[in-house]
This record gives C-alpha cells, sequence and structure tokens, in this order.
C-alpha cells in the first residue's frame, strides 16, 4: 500500500504517538489513565504503522514468553481507519519479527470483537480467559509460526 511503512517507533515523537494511540483505542474509552506502560514494554519489539505523512495508524507489540514462544499484545487500528488491512500489515510485521527472533509460536489474548481478525490470520482459539474493566472477554488464542 502506498506511502505506508510498518517500522520501529524510534523518536520521542514516534514513541508518544505510539503509546497515545494504544492508550486512545485500547483504554481511554474505559476511563483508564495513560498513556500507560507495563513492566515488559521496555524488553518488548515495539511496531507502527505510518502513512506518508507520518501519521501513525496502528500500533502493537511482540514479547518473548520463553525460548519458543512470543506474546502479541495492545494491537491498535485508529478508529478512522479500519478494514483498510492495516491490522494486517501490522500482524504480518510482527509475526516477521517472531520469525527473526526464531520463535516457534505465538499466543494472544483476543478482545471478543476482535476474533475474526486473529481468526482470519490463521490464529486458533484455545480458551476463554478473562474480562477487562468487567466487560471485555478475552480469549487465549495460539498461531504455530513456520521460521
Ligand atoms: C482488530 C483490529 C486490530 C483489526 O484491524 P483492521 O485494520 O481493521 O483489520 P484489517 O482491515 O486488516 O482486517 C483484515 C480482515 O480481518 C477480518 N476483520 C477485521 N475486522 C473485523 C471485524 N470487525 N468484523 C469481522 N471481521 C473483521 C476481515 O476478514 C478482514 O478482511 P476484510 O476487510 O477484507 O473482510 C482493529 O479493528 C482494532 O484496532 N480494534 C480495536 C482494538 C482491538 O480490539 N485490538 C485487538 C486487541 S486483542
Amino acid at each position: 500500500m502506498n506511502g505506508l511503512s510498518v517500522r520501529a517507533p524510534a523518536s520521542d515523537a514516534d514513541w508518544e504517538a505510539y503509546y497515545e494511540l494504544r492508550w486512545r483505542i485500547l483504554r481511554a474509552p474505559w476511563q483508564a489513565q495513560g498513556p500507560e506502560r507495563d513492566d515488559t514494554d521496555a524488553t518488548s519489539l515495539h511496531r507502527m504503522l505510518c502513512d506518508a505523512q507520518g501519521k501513525t495508524l496502528a500500533v502493537g507489540r511482540l514479547h518473548r514468553v520463553d525460548a519458543q514462544q512470543g506474546q502479541i499484545r495492545y494491537m491498535a487500528v485508529d478508529s478512522d481507519c479500519r478494514r483498510r488491512g492495516y491490522g494486517s500489515l501490522l500482524l504480518a510485521g510482527l509475526e516477521q519479527a517472531a520469525r527473526e527472533m526464531q520463535l516457534e509460536s505465538i499466543i494472544l489474548q483476543a478482545r471478543e470483537a476482535a476474533l475474526p481478525f486473529y481468526r482470519r490470520h490463521g490464529y486458533n482459539m484455545v480458551e476463554k480467559s478473562f474480562l477487562l474493566f468487567d466487560e471485555i472477554q478475552h480469549y487465549l488464542m495460539n498461531k504455530q509460526i513456520n521460521n
């Protein structure tokens, strides 16, 4: 897609945009304080999808769980540009990074509304897991990745 890039946040402005979008999509609607960071952010691999003007359209991250397995978290696409393939591009970038880390599988906790997206990308349902903010049901999913 023209002018789009999936890359690691680099500058202070990148990081600000990265955490702002993550918070705006995944936390702000539930009045959560932000932009929050968690204990594994420092050791995670982060990716952002930007347009030709540098606007951040989608963000997500991957962290190593153990020698074989990684976990994708905090996938968020700006609500103004869903269903344009941006989430798919970002996910492909994170999966490529997982392959480069020699990981064999990826797990994630999918929000109920995101299940069709992850199913479309080959993730399998493992089990119903936790409820976030008393209302967002999550499901543990996994996918084997080929190196
Ligand atoms: C889930 C999310 C990341 C998907 O990003 P996206 O850019 O809209 O997804 P894509 O355009 O790449 O979708 C690829 C395919 O996934 C499926 N899909 C995506 N969103 C879907 C939806 N809401 N309902 C049904 N299928 C969906 C479709 O098969 C779609 O292909 P199509 O548009 O040709 O039919 C995005 O909707 C989002 O940020 N949601 C809010 C935050 C969230 O729930 N994040 C996930 C946390 S686990």
